[in-house]
């Protein structure tokens, strides 16, 4: 029997349109699942709306139209877009239908009639922007964090659900089992928020405060939380509690969420499932952030970002390849679009897509437009194909570790092996040679191949593009589906059409960089420069080498620093502080890859000696690793 794969998205606010990180959650849970299903796994994937509570009925009236109507507008947008994404859900849920609200009350009553729901009176700052009420210590001079405003104070009667009664149970399941919630920072996170006593959930709301909710079956003065109700999504789209679909797929649930709605997930989601009887989920995998212009992606800041807009920049299968690519699973990254052209250029355009296209236009000159003959093969296509069999082992096991950015790094090494073994081979050479048709073919027949394995590799991330690319491999669409990752499949004399330029080279921004003061006459520094620039000279004074960490604590007495000892590949172990406590467990970082400055002149932090520096980024608001390609050696140099 097949394995069973249920995904799921967070289902979205149907009060402000999609933006790119919506887009980032849906396609690479998307991505997960295409894979999977290429593994041959039963898969299920659900998206969709997030309808009740008081955020959207404030927007519904600033629009001046009614709760409904709003997110009937803005759940179609999100249903419209998905598609253009080269998203493949199967379900799109909206909280507002009738069933799914049934549903949120059978469980409300269930866990009533339980005694573990309970009417007191409540006072409390509430979060808006997040629907929830906010602790103190969440508040930073009094503001949310998320959402940079002051919370409201409420004093009301409410009902609540015994949430205090599950900590211990809580603690414990996360406890049991490492890779519940991932990647282990964020479970390090709730772990340590269980630390201090958990409170009981304010699950209701008064109608005198708010309507738009759906209402508590054994109170009709109060709706439910919003919350309350669109967690329950994620079974009652199955048809929670007896429909197949739900026996089938609900014990294999999988929620893919971003970091801001990991308290909601690991905390309150669990318990909801317990009190109501529900198996709880397989695993949680939590992603960073997408940051613009230097800070959260916020309509007040006005720096979101239009998916439909850079889909249109550089086509649809190339955003969503970045998208997967560039952000490390779990940490922030920065989206502009010098960066996704850089990656457009550098992994599609020259890497991959050259790769593709040379070994399809040299086999069809030289072989009369077909697949030629395996011939013998040497050291050579031996050696690349063992590289080939574990780095697909290597992608398919980032894959079940969600580990996407490292399984399309391995993917354009894969790539970039075969250009060097084309490189190294020279076919072009051959095609002149006396005797060398034999060789010319087995060198062609050996790039093809390897191109079906990598076409079929990348097929989830970029579905249409690699359509086409398996076409000109002279096979039909249809039959890439279903495709075996073993090597010298690739039939010999297949036809090999006229292959299509896939990912043309894009030379230029939309936006003009700003243009560079006019150099003076003599080419010298002109005075009116910064200080900070330094010369090609000074910069090459720097070096930058890959390191790896093999133990880590924290400096004794220091909150911000954490003591190092980094393998450089020098036969001894360099000593290093980091001022990245704040950001990072030291256990956390044993086994990570850095980049170091590895030339600085060694200091005393704390007492502590350090001989480096640990490159991080910085958004203003915290620290994130610098990570160099997975592959790479500690010692190799960065130039
Ligand atoms: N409605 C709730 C979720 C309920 S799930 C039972 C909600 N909706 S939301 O519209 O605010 O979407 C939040 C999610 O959108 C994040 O968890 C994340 O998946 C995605 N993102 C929103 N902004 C993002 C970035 N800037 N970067 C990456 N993903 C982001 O919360």
């Amino acid at each position: 029997m097949s394995k069973i794969f249920y995904i799921t998205t967070p289902i979205f606010y149907a009060n402000s349109h999609p933006h790119i990180g919506h887009a980032y959650t849906t396609i690479v849970s998307d991505i997960f699942r295409r894979f999977r299903k290429l593994f041959g796994e039963d898969t299920y994937f659900l998206t969709g709306t997030d309808e009740h509570g008081q955020k959207i009925a404030e927007a519904a009236k600033n629009a001046d139209i009614s709760p409904l109507e709003f997110v009937d507008q803005i759940s179609q947008e999100f249903r419209e877009i998905w598609p253009e994404l080269h998203v493949e859900h199967d379900q799109f849920i909206r909280t507002t239908d009738p069933k799914h609200k049934d549903r949120v009350q059978k469980v409300l009553q269930k866990i009533y009639d339980q005694g573990e729901i309970y009417l007191r009176e409540y006072e409390g700052l509430y979060c808006v922007g997040c629907e929830r009420f906010l602790d103190e210590d969440e508040l930073v001079e009094g503001l949310c964090q998320d959402h940079q405003v002051a919370p409201q104070h409420y004093k009301e009667e409410n009902y609540f659900f015994k949430m205090s009664a599950y900590q211990d149970w809580l603690i414990q399941t996360i406890q049991e089992n490492d890779e519940w919630i991932y990647p282990k920072r964020y479970r390090n996170e709730v772990l340590q928020f269980l630390n201090e006593p958990l409170q009981d959930l304010c699950i209701s709301r008064p109608k005198s405060r708010l309507t738009w909710g759906i209402e508590l079956p054994f109170d009709s003065n109060f709706v439910t939380y919003v919350w309350f109700d669109a967690l329950l999504n994620y079974p009652n789209a199955l048809g929670w509690p007896d429909e197949p679909l739900y026996q089938k797929y609900w014990p294999h649930v999988h929620h893919m969420i971003g970091k801001d709605i990991l308290k909601t997930h690991a905390v309150y989601w669990p318990c909801m499932l317990k009190a109501a009887g529900i198996p709880i989920f397989q695993k949680l995998t939590v992603h960073g952030f997408w940051i613009s212009s230097g800070s959260k992606m916020s309509k007040t800041v006005g720096n979101v970002i239009d998916p439909l807009a850079m889909k249109d920049r550089v086509g649809v299968d190339p955003l969503r390849y970045f998208l997967a690519r560039d952000m490390s699973f779990g940490e922030d990254a920065n989206f502009t679009e010098e960066l996704l052209l850089v990656r457009y250029n550098g992994d599609l355009a020259n890497n991959i897509g050259n790769l593709i296209s040379r070994s399809i236009s040299m086999s069809r000159k030289n072989f009369n437009n077909q697949v030629p003959y395996k011939g013998n093969l040497e050291d050579l296509e031996k050696e690349l194909h063992s590289s080939f069999v574990e780095g697909i082992a290597q992608v398919n096991q980032f894959v079940l570790e969600f580990n996407l950015h490292r399984a399309l790094a391995q993917i354009a090494l894969m790539s970039s092996l075969v250009n060097k073994y084309i490189d190294e081979t020279a076919p072009w050479k051959l095609a002149k040679e006396e005797n060398a048709r034999e060789r010319l073919g087995s060198v062609l027949y050996t790039a093809l191949d390897m191109v079906r394995l990598i076409v079929q590799l990348l097929a989830p991330v970029m579905p249409e593009k690699m359509k086409i690319a398996w076409e000109s491999l002279g096979y039909s669409q249809e039959t890439l589906s279903a495709t075996k990752f073993e090597i010298g499949l690739l039939p010999e004399g297949q036809a090999l059409p006229q292959p299509s330029p896939l990912f043309p080279k894009i030379k230029e921004l939309t936006e003009t960089p700003t243009p560079p003061k006019e150099p003076s006459a003599n080419n010298s520094t002109p005075s009116e420069f910064s200080e900070n620039q330094l010369t090609i000279e000074e910069f090459s004074k720097v070096e930058l080498k890959v390191g790896k960490i093999v133990a880590c604590e924290n400096v004794k007495k220091s909150k911000k620093l954490l003591h190092s000892q980094v393998d450089l590949g020098e036969g001894r172990l360099r000593s290093i502080v980091s001022g990245i406590a704040e950001c990072y467990k030291a256990e956390d970082l044993v086994g990570r890859q850095v980049i170091v400055v590895s030339n600085l002149k060694p200091a005393k932090l704390r007492g502590v000696l350090s001989e480096g520096m640990i490159l991080c980024t910085d958004n203003g608001q915290e620290f994130s690793i610098v990570e160099p390609h997975h592959d790479a050696l500690p010692g190799t140099t960065i130039r």
